[in-house]
């Protein structure tokens, strides 16, 4: 009798426990619906977690896993293939956009959608000229921004240099005695590229200071924004402030320079020359803490995705040995082929290097560096008959697209040779974005990876110390410990 009494006493607390906390995850999407129930269209299926917290519990872990595709993989399996969902992340409703067609169409409306990136983001990258300011504003000074990075002109001016960067970190590296942190040193070469782009300024010291404030910048983005000494957030904003003040004695003497008419002797306008004169044209004004902003953005933006991108070019390419071979190969062939005189590799060889430019390509599909890019509808937009209501944040989860097998067969294999006259339908590669806000350091992004490959390639081997490390996601693409490795030199091609 008394064992009836327990048994049963157990399986009511059970069911109640199952259909309260049935209840209670269900709130958040009753609260949504109701708030929403005079609109014309229906929200996008899915469901939207628990109260406050919404789904970022299954986000975190997911992301963190190793295997983040399984998160939006979930959704499709259970809500189908609509190529759209509703979600809460990051303390918002937001709608994820999967399918081509509407990524394309999220990122090219500059009417219906402005940035939307979450608090941590927005107040750590902020910049007036490029995110605060009106579409066509924007606009101007997009244009500024990207003359001295875009164009052959442009990128045959930092050829030399960036060479010779690449040239020298892989001689350090390989006379290292011990593995290093492959992904920390990547940043290095990064780093140097991108300072001596945007400041003209090898100066090391500058160079070592920017780069520790960088990465503690780096990893408040997702952070929670919570503004007290001990958390993230607070690290990554004394970061940002220790950068601007970083960059400003080198906006003083450049401008002290113009003003006494000493640029002549400056080989060449840097973006940091660019910024300073606009000041005197009659485009949308730019203050000091403008100009220092747009450097430290661009600084940032340059060698925090490029960095992962040049780590997973080498790691991917020394996973698949006959890969590296064919890689290997073209850029023995191309050295070959050379003539005599030239010494340096130009950027004719480098747009004819037609397998590394897929290696390239495979590994930005691959490896998803921005695992989304992040919208906020100004407007109730109705999309394929689903409603994006105003306020909402829109994430265009591209890695989606890169890994669908409908547009990648074996999407999960890294396979350069997919690209072989394979012309990619609008909006089935975006690993720079797309509209009005596609990334204007792409060509950079490449070129740089391009000669990085090119010396490793033809000189040195990487030689992984922990080959199964764990690869987290969470918020960005890294491998633990950075992935240990070494740099072997193996001959000089
Ligand atoms: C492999 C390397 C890179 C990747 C994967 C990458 C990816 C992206 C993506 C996806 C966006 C679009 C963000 C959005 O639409 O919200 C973007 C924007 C941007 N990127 Fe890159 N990027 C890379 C390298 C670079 C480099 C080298 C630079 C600078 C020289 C740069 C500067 C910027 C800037 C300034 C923006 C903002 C543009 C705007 O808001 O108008 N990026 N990048």
């Amino acid at each position: 009798m008394e064992v009836h009494w327990v048994c049963m006493s157990a399986a009511t607390l059970l069911v109640c426990d199952i259909i309260g906390s049935k209840f209670v995850r269900n709130l958040n999407g009753w609260y949504y619906d109701v708030k929403l129930r005079r609109k014309k269209h229906p929200l996008p299926p899915s469901d939207m977690g628990w109260p406050l917290i919404g789904n970022l519990l299954s986000f975190i872990k997911h992301f963190s896993s190793g295997h983040p595709d399984s998160f939006i993989n979930n959704l499709l399996l259970k809500y189908g293939q609509s190529g759209i969902y509703k979600t809460h992340l990051f303390g918002n409703p937001n709608i994820i956009v999967c399918e081509p067609q509407m990524c394309r169409r999220v990122l090219t409306d500059d009417v219906n959608f402005k940035l939307g990136y979450p608090k941590s983001i927005k107040k750590l990258a902020r910049c007036r000229p490029m995110i605060d300011v009106s579409n066509a504003e924007h606009k101007h000074f997009q244009r500024l921004i990207t003359s001295p990075i875009v164009g052959h002109k442009a990128l045959t001016m930092y050829l030399e240099r960036l060479e010779e960067i690449v040239i020298n970190s892989l001689e350090e590296l390989s006379n290292m005695k011990h593995p290093v942190e492959l992904l920390k040193e990547m940043k290095k070469v990064s780093f140097k590229a991108i300072v001596h782009v945007f400041m003209g300024s090898s100066n090391q010291d500058i160079v070592k200071k920017i780069g520790s404030s960088s990465t503690d910048l780096y990893n408040g983005m997702f952070s929670i924004p919570i503004n007290v000494p001990g958390f993230t957030f607070h690290t990554a904003l004394e970061a940002r402030k220790k950068l601007a003040k970083i960059g400003q004695p080198v906006v003083d003497d450049r401008r002290l320079m113009i003003e006494n008419g000493q640029q002549e002797g400056h080989q060449r306008k840097d973006l940091n020359d660019i910024l300073l004169e606009v000041q005197d044209d009659n485009g949308p004004n730019m203050e000091d803490e403008d100009v220092r902003d747009v450097l430290a953005r661009l600084k940032f933006a340059g060698h925090e995705s490029t960095d992962t991108g040049l780590m997973c070019s080498i790691t991917y390419l020394t996973l698949h040995p006959c890969i590296l071979l064919q890689a290997k190969e073209e850029q023995v062939d191309k050295k070959r082929t050379r003539l005599s005189s030239q010494k340096q590799l130009s950027l004719k060889e480098i747009k004819q290097m037609v397998y590394l430019s897929q290696v390239i390509d495979e590994t930005l599909r691959c490896a998803n560096i921005a695992f989304a890019t992040f919208r906020e509808a100004t407007a109730d937009v109705n999309i394929n008959g689903y409603i994006i209501p105003k306020g909402w944040r829109v994430l265009i989860w591209a890695r989606a697209i890169h890994m669908d097998s409908e547009y990648y067969p074996n999407p999960e294999e890294f396979n350069p040779s997919r690209w072989d006259d394979y012309n990619a339908k609008a909006g089935t590669f975006l690993p720079f974005g797309a509209g009005s806000r596609l990334c204007p350091g792409a060509d950079l992004a490449k070129l740089e990876i391009s000669i990085f490959l090119h010396y490793f390639l033809l000189n040195y081997r990487l030689e992984r110390v922990n080959t199964e490390c764990h690869v987290t996601s969470l918020p960005v693409y890294k491998a633990s410990f950075n992935c240990l490795a070494k740099v072997i030199k193996v001959s000089c091609a």
